[in-house]
This record gives structure tokens, sequence and C-alpha cells, in this order.
């Protein structure tokens, strides 16, 4: 059962903020995402309390396989099953004695008075004897990388194999916390315009290095703070996803096809980058996740056509007009961007990643087939692994005839010979891949390039 098996379970019932994030990461472990279940832990904190308990999930995520070897090795077994939500009690209260500035002894009783808000008063002994000697003792001297960086041993040993001379500097940047990345809506102004807006609103901000419309805050802030936001002036979307629309050399009558396209940041993006365009459509196979694109296109002023399908499935939504440009943003690992969801490093499972390279190339070879000869589609991920990246175009492009490697013809990132890899980077983007293909005008024939 997970520990949220109803909105209602916590509502009406104040509870200390720690149980709350003991029964969020509960629910984490029982296979649920942090965005989903933090909005049900907050049925039982006051308002005041939100960003705390978000910034008490994201940590003890973020942190969790460090924090969990250091509470195996103080607990002499582990606890029941029915007792699981304590063994997160106490991970969240490590969390805050190792990663905050938090005084231990509020640490130490608010703590205990969660685990009798929990209904679990005959561990409140237990609770304190750990934490007590977590306090005096300091945390022991971590030697394996999987705790070190405190991420899943099967990331760890995949990035070392992976990426060699990187695989550490990429660990520690999913440790770090994402900065707040602005897309300027260049149908309203420049960028320049905006960020003086956002100086005058004092506001710290630097535009980005790689995407032309980007602008970095120095720190978060919501977005209801930022100038013109409600009227569409920005979106907050990551420099590295923002590249897209460069990519995809739009111009001015051409029918684009975004087929992956919840919650919409790229399809906004497009759209903002050439207004002109004939149709958008964008597909997404989530009904859930469908009305975000919406909202997005709304706010922005922006429109385009939204279809609820499989868009593998061709037969199922595609009306047998070419597109000049299709935008394939397949679903992935997300291995790219642990550092935004630390969530990623508890729910993601070694198993998934060949399935879901399966499901890549399915989908790159069915909208293929939706491409007007002598049109373009980028292929994107927000994965680190090759194997849902340039493998999956090396594949494609060994059987696919009519199909040309282009690009991206850029000096950002790495050549993988399949496409660009850019690894996270603490002070920037995201992690991201990036492959752009050209269909032949010519009638399929052996394989253009030599795989
Ligand atoms: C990486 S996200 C897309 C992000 C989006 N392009 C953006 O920039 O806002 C991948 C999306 O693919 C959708 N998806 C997964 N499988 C799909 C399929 N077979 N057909 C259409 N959409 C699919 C998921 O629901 C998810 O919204």
């Amino acid at each position: 059962m997970t520990a949220f098996s109803h909105p209602d379970d916590f509502a009406g019932q104040t509870q200390p903020l720690r149980a709350a994030a003991a029964r969020v990461l509960q629910a984490v472990e029982d296979g649920q995402s942090l965005a989903q279940c933090l909005p049900l832990g907050h049925a039982s904190i006051t308002p005041q309390e939100k960003p705390e308990l978000q910034a008490l999930c994201y940590g003890t995520c973020r942190w969790y396989h460090r924090l969990d070897a250091e509470l195996a090795q103080r607990l002499k077994k582990p606890l029941k099953k029915s007792d699981r939500v304590i063994h997160q009690l106490m991970l969240v209260a490590l969390f805050q004695l190792r990663f905050s500035q938090q005084a231990s002894y509020a640490v130490l009783n608010e703590t205990v008075e969660a685990c009798r808000a929990l209904g679990k008063p005959h561990l409140t002994g237990l609770v304190n004897g750990i934490l007590r000697a977590a306090e005096r003792e300091g945390e022991p001297e971590p030697t394996e990388p999987a705790v070190i960086y405190s991420h899943p041993a099967w990331i760890v040993a995949k990035l070392r194999h992976n990426w060699p001379d990187h695989w550490q500097e990429i660990l520690a940047a999913n440790n770090t916390q994402a900065p707040m990345t602005l897309r300027v809506n260049a149908d309203q102004g420049s960028r320049e315009q905006y960020l003086q807006w956002l100086t005058d609103t004092g506001i710290e901000a630097k535009p980005t290095e790689l995407a032309p419309w980007g602008i970095q805050l120095a720190k978060p802030v919501p977005v209801e703070r930022l100038p013109g936001f409600g009227d569409g002036a920005v979106s907050v979307q990551d420099e590295a996803a923002q590249l897209c629309t460069t990519l995809l050399d739009l111009a001015p009558g051409q029918r684009v096809l975004d087929a992956c396209a919840a919650p919409g940041g790229k399809t906004c993006a497009i759209l903002e980058h050439c207004p002109e365009l004939t149709e958008v459509v964008a597909i997404d196979q989530s009904a859930a996740r469908l009305p975000r694109i919406r909202e997005n296109l709304d706010r922005l002023c922006l429109s385009a056509t939204l279809k609820e399908a499989d868009a593998a499935d061709t037969g199922q939504w595609w009306d047998g007009e070419p597109f000049d440009r299709i935008l394939l943003d397949v679903p992935c690992s997300a291995s790219g961007v642990i550092r935004r969801h630390p969530d990623i490093k508890l729910l993601r499972r070694e198993a998934d990643i060949t399935p879901l390279a399966g499901i890549q190339l399915g989908l790159l070879e069915s909208l293929w087939l939706t491409l007007k000869p002598g049109g373009r589609l980028v292929y994107a991920t927000c994965s680190v692994f090759p194997q849902e990246n340039h493998r999956i175009i090396q594949r494609f492009l060994r059987q696919q005839f009519d199909a040309r490697l282009i690009g991206p013809e850029v000096s950002w990132g790495m050549d993988t010979g399949f496409g660009r890899q850019l690894l996270p980077d603490s002070q920037a983007h995201d992690g991201f891949f990036y492959s752009v293909l050209e269909r032949s005008t010519q009638a399929p024939g052996p394989p253009i390039k030599n795989v």
C-alpha cells in the first residue's frame, strides 16, 4: 500500500512537517513521483510550510542513497515493512543533520514528535537513540562511489562505462540544484530588454551562453514575481531544451509535428520562434498531460492542433499530409535531468532502459514515414545514456535507406558520431542529446551513411 492511498488520508489534521515528508518519501519508494505525491502531502501542513516540505523531500531524495547507507549501518536490523515510514522519517532527519543548517536539537525533538504523529510511539526510543548517535559520531566516511555520489549502483556503473572521463563530473552535477532558466518570447521584446526589466525588478540574471533567447537567474523565484510572465513575456525552460528550435531550421509556411509534446515547452518555443508556420500538430499519449500543453499555449496566446494519441500508431491520428519538420522528443530515462528530478534515482530501474530504447526506435521508424522527402527530423532526449541516444540513431541509419545524418552542426556538446551530447553542467544546462536527420528526396536505395 502506498503512503498516500487517498488524498484525504491526512487532510483536516495538521501533522508535523517531518511526518508529511516521511509519508511523501514512502510514496516515492512505492513508485510514485515527487510531482504526484507532494501535492497530497500539502493536505496535512500549513501553506507556509509547503516550500520547506519540498526542500526536505527533494533534498532527502537527492542524498537518499548516501543517507540510507549510513542508516543501514546504524540500524541493527531493518525495520518491519509496516514501520517503513519511520525509516523514511530517519532519512529526513539525517538529511537535515548532514546537509542543512537546522539546529540538531530541533531536528531530534521534532523527529521524535513526528514518530508519534505517525502512530509509532513504540519506536521513539529507537529513533532518538539512532539520531543521537548520528549527531555525536558524525557521518561515517563513505568509500563506495554509489554512496559518495548518492546514486543507485547501476547508474554509477553505466555512467562509468559510458563516460570513463566524465562520470564523476556527471554524478556531481546531478547532486546540484539546477538553475532557473527562462526563454524570452521574441515576439514581445529582446533578451536585452527583458534582462533590463529583471534588473529593474531586482532580480539578478545573465544571458545563457548557448541558447539565443535564454536567461539564467542567479536564484530561483516564483513565476508570479517574473515581470510579464502572465502576459507571456517569458517561459521557464532549460537552456538545452531551448536549442531544439534552431536545429529544426524553421521557416514560414512549414507544417511541423511535435510528436511527444506534453507539457508543451518545445511546442511553444517552436511557435514563438516562427509564428508564420502553416500548422503545428502536437501529440501526446497522456490524457493527463495534454491539458498542460493547452495551458501553456493559452498563456502565450499561441495555437496548435492538439491530439491525444500514440504517435507511433500513425493510422490513429495522421491525415496523410507529410510534415516539413518533426521534433521527436522521445520518452526516456531522464538521466540528464536528475538534478531537477532527484526522485529518478529511486524510481528508475536498470531494466527500464532496453524497453525504452525499443519505444524510441519504434517512434522514430513510424514517424519517419510522415516526414516529407527533403524534410528534417530532430531527435531529442534528456538522457545521457548512449543506448537511448546515438545508438538509436546508429541503428536507425543502418536500416533506413532514405535517412541522412545532417547535424547538429554546432560547437556545443560532444560529437558522438550520430548527434551531439550535452552533459549536465552544474553552472548551466541540463544533460541533453540531439540528432538531426534529413529524408532524402531520392527513392530509397542503399544506406546513405555507411554505418
Ligand atoms: C520528454 S517528454 C516531452 C517534453 C515536451 N516535448 C516538452 O518539451 O515540454 C515525453 C512525452 O512523451 C509522451 N509520450 C510517451 N510515449 C508516447 C507515444 N507513444 N506517443 C505520444 N506521446 C508519447 C509522454 O506522455 C511525455 O509527455
